[in-house]
């Protein structure tokens, strides 16, 4: 399915679901202002693009000023991300989403499996 985390997370507030605040930019600048408005004090830095394993890949990253969100943002947009779910080629970054950080105390993974044809889920996996 291609659309972005932010694309996905703007469908779940739309439902009700918790979710935290970000704002998708483009240039540094954009991300500076993104970062100021959210207002902190921990940003994660997020490429958006097609595929997961960003975080590995080095495309995901805590900022706890808004001169490190600067950094990160120059750093991650226009880099070539290459994750486990892309090709050897991998995935040029011209999106990045600022976002609110978390306190994680868990990650849970949910995924669900549509059938084109009937047009509705198959099947789902919790862990
Ligand atoms: N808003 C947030 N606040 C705090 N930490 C975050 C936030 N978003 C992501 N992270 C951390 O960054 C990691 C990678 O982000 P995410 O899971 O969204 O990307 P991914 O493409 O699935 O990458 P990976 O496969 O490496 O998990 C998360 O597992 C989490 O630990
Ligand atoms: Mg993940």
């Amino acid at each position: 399915m291609n659309i972005h985390e932010y694309q996905a997370k703007e469908i779940f507030a739309k439902y009700g679901v918790p979710t935290p605040k970000g704002i998708m930019v483009e240039s540094v600048e954009a991300a500076v202002e993104a970062a100021k408005e959210l207002g902190g004090p921990v940003w994660v830095v997020k490429a958006q693009i097609h595929a997961g394993g960003r975080g590995l890949g080095g495309g995901v990253k805590l900022a706890k000023s808004i001169e490190e969100v600067r950094e990160l943002a120059d750093e991650i947009l226009g880099m070539t991300l290459v994750t486990h779910q892309t090709d050897d080629a991998g995935k040029l970054v011209r999106k990045l989403y600022i976002e609110d950080g978390a306190d994680i105390k868990d990650e849970f993974y949910l995924s669900v499996v549509l059938d084109r044809k009937l047009e509705m889920p198959l099947n789902y996996g919790f862990y």
